[in-house]
């Protein structure tokens, strides 16, 4: 059976012929369209390493089924630097020494610009920790994880302001 969907991919529109409908976002991105930015670690909703945003909402890829998102505008990694500009959050975590191997780093960044646009997080270092618990880090890298996010969310602050002003 096989079927077709319309979707957005980093703001440009797609039409993908899906062969399996129990194709995962996951496994469409990184091996149909050739986003491979996105990580697969336990492809089973427990590290957080596959994180899009999805009608800018943050998601875990494997969890969630390509046929389901006929008419969806996601996000990766690939699309969120502006050109040669890094977007605040990767300028952040790099800034912020935000990684060690990096595996985890665009799931962790996905998510930290999803937790951004939610809001939720305030300036609390405690919070950010526990808004961000479902991006795990092997490394370890957890403070510069926080302090990256903290850093980015005071950066777009800013930046919203001076476009306001
Ligand atoms: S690969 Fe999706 S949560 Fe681990
Ligand atoms: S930087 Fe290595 S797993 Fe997070």
């Amino acid at each position: 059976m096989s079927l077709s969907i319309s979707l957005t991919i980093n703001g440009e529109p797609r039409e993908v012929a899906l062969d399996d409908p129990r194709v995962t976002l996951l496994d469409l991105l990184r091996e149909r369209l050739d986003l491979t930015g996105t990580k697969k670690g336990c492809d089973r909703g427990q590290c957080g390493a596959c994180t899009v945003l999805v009608d800018g909402r943050r998601i875990n890829s494997c969890l969630s089924l390509a046929a389901s998102l006929h008419g969806a505008d996601v996000t990766t990694i690939e699309g969120l630097a502006n050109g040669q500009s890094l977007h605040p959050v990767q300028a952040a975590f790099i800034e912020c020494d935000g990684f060690q191997c990096g595996f985890c780093t665009p799931g962790q960044i996905m998510s930290a610009v999803g937790l951004i646009a939610e809001g939720r997080a305030g300036d609390d270092p405690e919070r950010v920790r526990e808004l961000m618990s479902g991006n795990l880090c092997r490394c370890g890298a957890y403070q510069g994880i926080t302090e990256a996010v903290l850093e980015a969310q005071k950066t777009l602050a800013e930046d919203k302001r001076r476009d306001a002003a």
